[in-house]
């Protein structure tokens, strides 16, 4: 975060009250704070009555052995039940669940919830067919087309987590996910459109699958362009079946089993402080609690809305709220496979008439740099409430969201979470709070969150700290695949009983929370997660490579933005005229295009202490072309006036 949005946040007093019909009329009101405050696991155990449950649980939380949560225990359910058949059994069959738009213009589909049913029973028993059976694991690598939804609703009715890899990672990142997971079987597509071209996946998949020896058995594949692929059928012995051979014959009718509430949702994979990835895991009880509860409460959702979240569901945020949350609400939402372009989504915006809009601060930062004429010139009276999302919204970015695309009427709800949480934690309540351009204000009733020092200790009102949550939530990560010891190390070890989120904020003097950006060697680049590490990992794996060091640079659209610092091998010579471009096309192979240095430097010198910590902070001192700061606990004070001369004559 810059210093310029850092002193902003230390002196914006704007409040935006709720509007009155709004708040009159809000799936939550005031009181649901203390009702919650008074009884925790009673608010919950209520919101769990959202869900059709095929068994009842028997306690509504299990914390015995902490910090290993079970949540609503001897309970079952079908998260896809929930998210389909039972809307479809409500006489809501009719209803849209998908309006899917097409990056190609005019290439749009409407799903209703009766549709997605039976594709979703057709793709379970395709599935079945393929020999997929409860617990095993199955990756999806796919576009934002609807059968992605389609394959992870059709997963979890049987009871297979999935593990779905952004369209964006690299053949190499999906091979190290699929091989983490040991995932028999991968569902993608030949390809998906992307600024108006189509672009392969396949190629990707082949490529990762070769790498997993014989892990995979088959792999699944949409025609969605049209593209020539590589194709190795089940008649010569390959793995190669297509979706529309194997799913659109199948049977709509399948009889879902339920589920244990502890059982297996998904593995998402995301960035830590290391170079391996971490597998968060989610269990379907209580995460399904979590989202559609949230889902119902932050966007006020009423049966007539038509909710749009325009995250890909590579992330975690696909996952809970355009996934699950919604779906589990029985919402009708937009789906569209492109990115912010000019004007397209206020053209979806007008023409499906979006009264609920959930985007990132990255997105509404490219659209003001674009200038208001693009959306003022379309019609977007819908809209009547907008979320942000995945990193600190600035509050420029937040009054402009507020205003140009808001009409001035609709509130704004900035909601902190993460892949781990599963769940919106800290948010506005857009019935209950006047917002405070800039912070996400409270934790959400029935979650507990704090601002705390060094010593675990409440840093108190006008302060700043490290954020944890102190009590256990429905929708929170159960562990991490395959790694209870890392999970432990990671969030639970740092002060006994007390979840450390990694980020660091400030309360100010009413209480309210502003996140600060994380506080360890995570960056957030367009609100998508990266880790230094990783990124550094992938710089050394390249020959020429012999040392690098990684930060996140303050970036005006992307929030921030990598840029690396690279000693080149004595044998690399200078490198050549292209080690720039060529080390940063090596990064996209290794983990995918989003993690593509803005800026590599090559240094002679890297800048470490005398144990032979690399100090980053300096080093962004450099690449934010600020004063180098304090420059003694270095073992060579000189180093940083040799990268200095470097700086000037690098790209
Ligand atoms: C990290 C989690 C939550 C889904 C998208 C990202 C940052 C997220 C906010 C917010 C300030 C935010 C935090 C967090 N973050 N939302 N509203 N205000 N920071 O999920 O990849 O798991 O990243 O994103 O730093 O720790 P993720």
């Amino acid at each position: 975060m810059s210093e310029q949005t850092l002193s902003n946040l230390m002196h914006e007093d704007r409040r935006f009250e709720p509007p009155a019909d709004l708040a009159a009329d809000a799936n939550v009101k005031e009181e649901a704070y203390a009702r919650a405050d008074s009884d925790r696991e009673a608010f919950w155990a209520e919101a769990a009555e959202r869900l059709d449950w095929g068994k009842k649980w028997d306690q509504v939380l299990d914390w015995s052995n902490p910090p290993f949560a079970k949540w609503f225990v001897g309970g079952t359910l079908n998260a896809s039940v929930n998210c389909v058949d039972r809307h479809v059994e409500a006489g809501n069959g009719d209803k849209v669940a998908i309006h899917w738009v097409g990056e190609p213009d005019d290439d749009t589909r409407d799903i209703t919830y009766a549709q997605l049913k039976d594709e979703v029973s057709r793709a379970a028993n395709a599935l079945t067919e393929l020999g997929v059976q409860k617990g095993d694991r199955v990756a999806i690598y796919m576009p934002m087309i609807p059968e992605v939804v389609v394959a992870m609703l059709a997963c979890a009715r049987l009871g297979a987590p999935h593990t779905v890899v952004f369209g964006g990672f690299s053949a190499d990142a999906l091979a190290s996910r699929i091989t983490d997971c040991e995932a028999h079987v991968v569902i993608t597509s030949d390809g998906g459109y992307r600024r108006g071209a189509a672009s392969a996946l396949k190629p990707a998949v082949d490529e990762a699958v070769a790498k997993t020896g014989d892990l995979v058995r088959h792999v699944l594949v949409v025609r969605r362009t049209g593209q020539d692929v590589d194709w190795h059928g089940r008649e010569e012995g390959g793995r190669d079946v297509w979706w529309h051979d194997a799913v659109d014959g199948a049977s709509a009718e399948h009889e879902p089993e339920m589920h244990d509430s502890e059982h297996p949702l998904y593995v998402m994979y995301t960035s830590g402080t290391t170079g391996k990835p971490k597998g968060i895991l989610h269990t379907t009880g209580g995460y399904l609690t979590g989202t559609s509860y949230t889902h119902w409460a932050v966007f006020d959702l009423k049966d007539d809305d038509v909710y749009w979240c325009t995250a890909d569901v590579g992330w975690v945020t696909g996952h809970s709220y355009m996934a699950y949350g919604p779906l589990a609400n029985g919402a009708t939402q937009v789906m569209y496979e492109g990115t912010p372009e000019k004007g397209r989504w206020w053209q979806i915006v007008q023409d499906y008439k979006v009264t609920i809009l959930y985007t990132a601060p990255t997105a509404i930062r490219t659209f003001m740099k674009q200038g208001r004429e693009i959306p003022d010139g379309y019609d977007m009276s819908s809209l009547r409430l907008l979320g942000s999302v995945g990193e600190p919204i600035n509050p420029e970015a937040y009054v402009w969201y507020r205003e140009v695309i808001g009409g001035d009427r609709c509130p704004v709800v900035d909601t902190w979470w993460q892949t781990e949480t599963g769940q919106i934690m800290i948010s506005p309540l857009p019935g209950v709070t006047a917002g405070k351009p800039g912070s996400a204000m409270k934790a959400l009733p029935g979650i507990s969150a704090d601002v705390v020092d060094d010593d675990a200790k409440s840093v108190g009102n006008g302060n700043g700290g490290y954020l944890v949550l102190k009590e256990p939530w429905p929708a929170m990560l159960r562990t991490l695949w395959g790694d209870d010891q890392r999970f432990k190390d990671t969030y639970w070890s740092r002060w006994p009983g007390l979840y450390f989120a990694g980020d660091g904020a400030k309360l100010d003097e009413d209480g309210d929370i502003w996140l600060l950006g994380r506080v360890d060697d995570v960056m957030n680049v367009s609100g998508h997660r990266l880790s230094t590490t990783e990124i550094e990992s992938a710089l050394v794996s390249h020959p020429k490579v012999a040392e690098a060091a990684v930060v996140g640079a303050a970036d005006e659209t992307t929030g921030q933005a990598v840029c690396a610092f690279v000693i080149l091998r004595d044998s690399a010579g200078d490198g050549g005229e292209d080690i720039v471009e060529e080390l940063r096309k090596h990064v996209a192979k290794e983990i995918g295009a989003i993690a593509k240095p803005r800026q590599i430097m090559v240094v002679p010198e890297l800048p470490k202490t005398r144990s032979g910590k690399i100090m980053r902070r300096l080093l962004k001192d450099v690449a934010e072309h600020r004063e180098v700061g304090d420059v003694t606990t270095l073992a060579d004070s000189t180093v940083m006036d040799l990268i200095k001369t470097r700086e000037g004559s690098s790209s």
